[in-house]
């Protein structure tokens, strides 16, 4: 669900043409619809609040990885969103944009001694431990400050989960967590130091999960060691159930709903008794931006194949090069006339700035404006300046309003970023 649709012959992002935003802002640019954010949050507050006995006061914290502009943010902050963050910088950034640090979740499979004393100091509400060697940092690190910040243990499960080999994180061999055992162990250990309290267990099995079946799975893994760790006299009063559902990146592929995700967690953690957390990022945010761009020009080669060279490139969109993602792509306008196949490519010097193999596309022309759907999730957060292309601008759309929330950067200001060698 979103709020990108046809007004008047032309694409708006809410009450925002994209044809008037691309003249004032240039292309290529992200555009956010705070409807679509709000709506978002709405549905699973709605469906956490709807299942209370057994989520407890679920917190919603938005993985700041998956879009960490500071509107964006703050749009998200003012309905009483979480944040889940894996750096210093996010903790910042969630925090600058109005998050409160009881509502911070720090998570991440390497936190520096810095990162971790950062997080005490700004009270986040738990620290997501991922091994041994942190668990022992960090009680050095909170023992110098005579703290005991509540800690979670994050379990690796061995269910591996998510649209991609290189987004799926709770498998045996992949480096986040610790296998249920050790798990077990640590939570001992943590229990028996004075400097850490530990409250919980954690899981994230991975990203653009489009099965309930393992997350299903996964839960109940933590739903036993539960049981299990207050067997032995430990006291666990929360789980955090990462994030990880999948978003319909095709106009009719199904997902399951946020409503169905909530009620199979609620019917896993039933009479259990914690404190849940979410920590959803993809399905807040993907669906509430889009790339707009603007056709360069269209390559048509004498062998037959037809290239649509977009002012967009994989700086910008690195989703479809790393990930081979699809992007649904949309033109701002509707063009009339028989679909053709299109490679979508960017400017960059590289095959593997290819958006798009043999794409079925109504016939476009230099000048024409297109979207990549679905780009508001992993978009401008992973994007560089390769080939020295500026990063793209992004705008927050609220209604009627629109407003810059990271202007596209100068090249004065790029070379000002660096400093020429004293000596040259
Ligand atoms: N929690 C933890 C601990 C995570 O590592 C992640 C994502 C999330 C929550 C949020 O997952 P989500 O709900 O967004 O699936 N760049 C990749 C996705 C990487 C996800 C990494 N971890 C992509 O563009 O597909």
């Amino acid at each position: 669900m979103h709020h990108f649709d046809l007004k008047d012959g032309v694409l708006h992002a809410e009450g925002v043409s994209l044809e008037a935003l691309a003249e004032t802002v240039g292309t290529p640019t992200y555009v956010y619809s705070s409807a679509t954010l709000r709506r978002h949050y709405g549905l699973l507050r709605e469906a956490c609040d709807a299942h209370r006995d057994a989520l407890g006061e679920a917190l919603i914290a938005f993985a700041v990885k998956a879009n960490s502009n500071l509107s964006v943010l703050a749009t998200l902050a003012r309905l009483g969103c979480g944040a889940d963050t894996v750096s210093e910088g996010e903790i910042r950034r969630a925090l600058a944009a109005g998050i409160p640090g009881e509502r911070i979740i720090f998570s991440g499979v390497g936190k520096t001694d810095a990162e971790l004393a950062f997080a005490i100091d700004q009270g986040v509400r738990q620290i997501n431990v991922e091994s041994s060697a942190e668990l022992d940092r960090l009680i050095a690190v909170a023992a110098d400050k005579s703290a005991a910040p509540a800690i979670a243990i994050r379990v690796n499960p061995k269910i591996g989960a998510g649209g991609h080999a290189k987004i799926t994180t709770g498998g045996a061999g992949d480096k986040f967590g610790v296998p249920v055992e050790e798990a077990m162990a640590l939570y001992a250990r943590a229990s028996a130091s004075p400097h850490v309290t530990p409250v919980g267990l954690a899981c994230h099995i991975g990203s653009q999960i489009t099965d309930l079946a393992p997350l299903e799975a996964a839960f109940r893994v933590l739903r036993d060691m539960t049981e299990a760790l207050r067997a032995q006299g430990h006291s666990v009063t929360r789980l955090d159930l990462g994030g990880g559902l999948g978003v319909p990146y095709y106009g009719d592929a199904a997902t399951p709903s946020p409503a169905d995700y909530i009620a199979m967690a609620a019917r896993v953690l039933e009479g259990l008794n914690v404190e849940t957390a979410f920590e959803p990022g993809r399905l807040m945010a993907a669906n509430a931006g889009v790339l707009l761009s603007r056709v360069i020009q269209v390559n048509e080669r004498t062998d037959g194949r037809r290239f649509l060279v977009l002012d967009a490139a994989m700086n910008d969109l690195m989703r479809p090069a790393l990930y081979d993602a699809f992007h649904d792509l949309k033109p701002v306008r509707p063009v009339e006339g028989e679909a053709l196949p299109y490679d979508v490519v960017g400017p960059v010097c590289e095959t593997g700035d290819t958006f798009a193999r043999d794409r079925d596309l109504p016939p476009l022309q230099a000048g024409d404006l297109v979207v990549f759907m679905s780009a508001g999730a992993y978009g401008a957060v992973m994007s560089g300046e390769y080939n020295t292309r500026p990063l793209a601008a992004e705008v927050l759309v609220d209604g009627a309003r629109q407003a810059v929330i990271r202007p596209r950067p100068t090249y004065d200001e790029m070379f000002a970023r660096e400093p020429m060698a004293g000596w040259l």
